[in-house]
């Protein structure tokens, strides 16, 4: 009886390490994000629903490439709540990946969502790194077509090696994925880490976090 019970606590245990895992279950058919309300809830608040219109569930625009003229070489157009506020409480997202010819989306993570990406044309070489102590690179060559998955909150990136422009389409399992850049999170922080800090982490001379520093 009692190893029965510890059985069921230890999938309840489970059970609800999964359930908070995820964004929650929408409780009405829709909350349109309400931008101009001042209430504070896990994500917007909702807009009146005689106010809602067909315009709060649309965005526009997706079919053209971003502009890739930047030091990446590489541009986001996001389609998250922010930008689609009937996304709101709906736990999904969009984003189009524009890249030149030399583009890459440096090594980043989304904090609260998995990334399923699909290219629509090109040739890009993608990748992300397990937690760890294996710290181990999973990575693959995609053509046009092809779906990868980033696994939620791991490192990853993407890389045109093909020879003319890349672009692919992301969907991301969050209304609001968030990015963390690695590079921009530990050198360009505000206030910015104690390059000592730095300078044991990555074992280099603080000479080498200063100049880091300077250019995140
Ligand atoms: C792309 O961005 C660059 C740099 O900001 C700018 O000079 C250029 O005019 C933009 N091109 C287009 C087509 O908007």
């Amino acid at each position: 009886m009692a190893c029965h019970n510890i059985m069921i606590l230890s999938l309840l245990a489970v059970t609800f390490t999964l359930v908070i895992a995820f964004e929650p279950s929408p409780l009405q058919d829709f909350c349109v994000a309400d931008p101009t309300s001042s209430a504070r809830v896990n994500g917007l608040a909702c807009l009146d629903s005689k106010l809602v219109q067909a315009n709060h569930f649309f965005f526009s625009g997706l079919h053209v490439p971003g502009n890739t003229s930047n030091p990446l070489g590489s541009r986001v157009t996001p389609v998250t709540v922010g930008q689609l506020p009937g996304l709101n409480t709906l736990g999904i997202s969009l984003a189009r990946i524009d890249y030149a010819s030399w583009g890459v989306i440096p090594p980043h993570t989304h904090p609260r969502a998995t990334e399923i990406l699909t290219v629509l044309q090109g040739k890009l070489f993608v990748g992300f790194v397990t937690s760890n102590p294996d710290n181990r690179l999973i990575s693959k060559v995609l053509g046009t077509g092809d779906v990868f998955v980033f696994p939620v909150g791991l490192p990853h990136f993407q890389q045109n090696i093909g020879t003319g422009k890349a672009a692919s389409l992301s969907t991301l399992s969050s209304q609001n994925p968030g990015v963390i850049t690695i590079a921009n999170a530990v050198f360009g922080s505000t206030p910015p880490i104690a390059d000592d800090v730095l300078a044991k982490a990555f074992q280099v001379d603080k000479s080498v976090i200063t100049r880091l520093q300077a250019q995140f």
